[in-house]
């Protein structure tokens, strides 16, 4: 079967830096497929590929790219695409048509009324097999997910249809599934009897302003929390899935999704320089924090911190999971240290797990010590890109790295508070830390992993 993957956005940002790469990296795989790449921006395919493709991409990448310049804007673009479809199936029996939307959310809707367009115009003898990708965010709101989902599904079956996160094809995220449930030492201490308390931090170094046109209608809330973090909390505090069938993992996540509140303790705030390369002044939410609770029989009790955004002074991405500390009492010595697992997702993949052992020449003083698993020393660097295996599970139909329709309009719930545009916005100076975060841990008594 021939398998062409249809690029919106093909000269974006998101393309040219993780999606080339990744198709690249399958092809050297061996996986067989054709890209052709729609945008804008060049007149033909020379120039689009002399301008996007770096000297990274490998040869195969190169004969299996074509460009179609397509303006969504001009109503003779479906039949555009149609043609260019008919002339790349050809004469094959069977094809695959996977439609790519790495696109504004916006543009989500036109783009899928010219897909049905141009998709019932490819008159061709062969047996045609279709499937759309959407990135994140879904939507802007929950009121638009759903009725981007109506659109979409009048053209396309429930399996037909990829809505990517691409943090479920990371491998901290799959390791956390497997490190709760396949190790009998964890599943006894990973509850409310246990943990005291969890923080997410992911602070990045980099600004917006490169994208500004994407992230200025977006925001903190929709590029990373209603999305990425949300599904970073739903593997931190599921429950173990029947089977790992993408349906029976995603009944368990809507489970944690829908026993969580409203967030209603927040605050945001975005960076000082925000819009100025382009001379004005965008009031766009690019850091937040946060506090939220699963309201489960296992987990009800914990506080969740999160914190995240841009500009800031070191990239640092971990979750720190403190546990509860009776020994301080038991021992009546105050200086005992919690334990902890920490999961370092950048710079290193590592997971630590930190426990309090007798310093030497001492009596029976403890000092807390690490425990240290670190993906590339124990697995060499040979870990696949995200986009690798979001892309491959979408070759293969295997929706299991895939949020459900569900999981997406629970989570548009829970961050709804947090899209208010005229929430205040604490203006901070790039490379430093919203004094809200400080606010946040002094007023609940915790400091932020360090
Ligand atoms: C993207 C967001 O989805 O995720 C970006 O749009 C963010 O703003 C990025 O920087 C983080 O992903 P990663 O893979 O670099 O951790």
């Amino acid at each position: 079967m021939k398998s062409i993957i249809i690029q919106f956005g093909g000269t974006g940002d998101l393309a040219l830096k993780k999606l080339y790469p990744a198709y690249a990296r399958l092809l050297e795989k061996g996986y067989d497929f054709h890209v052709l790449a729609l945008g804008r921006r060049y007149a033909d395919r020379s120039e689009f590929v002399k301008a996007m493709i770096t000297k990274d991409e490998s040869n195969t990448m190169l004969t299996r790219l074509d460009y179609l310049m397509y303006d969504m804007e001009e109503p003779s673009a479906p039949n555009i695409l149609s043609e260019r479809l008919c002339s790349l199936i050809g004469e094959h029996n069977e094809v695959e048509l996977i439609y790519y939307l790495a696109l504004q959310p916006s543009l989500y809707e036109d783009a899928i009324r010219q897909i049905q367009q141009a998709d019932a115009a490819v008159g061709c003898n062969c047996t045609l097999h279709k499937k759309i990708v959407v990135e994140k965010p879904f939507g802007f709101d929950l009121e638009s997910a759903q009725r981007y989902n109506q659109i979409l599904e009048t053209a396309f079956t429930d399996k037909e249809i990829f809505r990517v996160d691409h943090y479920l094809g990371k491998e901290f995220m799959q390791n956390l599934l497997v490190m709760r449930f396949h190790n009998d030492i964890i599943r006894s201490i990973w509850d409310n009897r246990s943990i005291e308390s969890i923080q997410i931090i992911f602070d990045e170094t980099h600004g917006v302003d490169q994208r500004l046109g994407f992230y200025e209608r977006i925001g903190v809330v929709r590029d990373t929390i209603q999305n990425h973090i949300m599904q970073i909390i739903t593997y931190l505090t599921m429950n173990e899935p029947a089977t790992l069938s993408s349906e029976d993992i995603a009944i368990e996540k809507v489970k944690v999704l829908r026993a969580i509140s409203p967030i209603e303790d927040f605050s945001m705030g975005r960076y000082e320089s925000l819009g100025a390369l382009s001379g004005k002044v965008v009031d766009t939410p690019t850091y937040a924090a946060f506090k939220l609770s699963v309201n489960t029989y296992y987990f009800a009790g914990i506080p969740i911190y999160v914190r995240t955004g841009k500009m800031q002074k070191e990239a640092k991405s971990l979750i720190y999971v403190k546990f509860k500390n009776t020994t301080k009492k038991v021992m009546h010595d105050a200086s005992i240290h919690e334990n902890a697992v920490i999961i370092t997702i950048h710079p290193e993949l590592t997971i630590d797990i930190s426990m309090n052992l007798k310093e030497p020449n001492t009596p029976w003083k403890s000092k807390p010590v690490r425990f240290r698993f670190n993906q590339a020393e124990t697995f060499g660097a040979n870990t696949p890109e995200a986009y690798e295996q979001i892309v491959e599970k979408i070759l293969q139909s295997d929706k299991s790295l895939f949020p459900s329709m569900r999981e997406i309009k629970e989570a548009w719930r829970i961050v709804s508070p947090m899209l208010d545009d005229k929430h205040p916005k604490e203006v901070y100076p790039i490379r430093t830390l919203p004094r809200f975060a400080a606010h946040m841990a002094d007023r609940d008594k915790f400091v932020w992993f360090d």
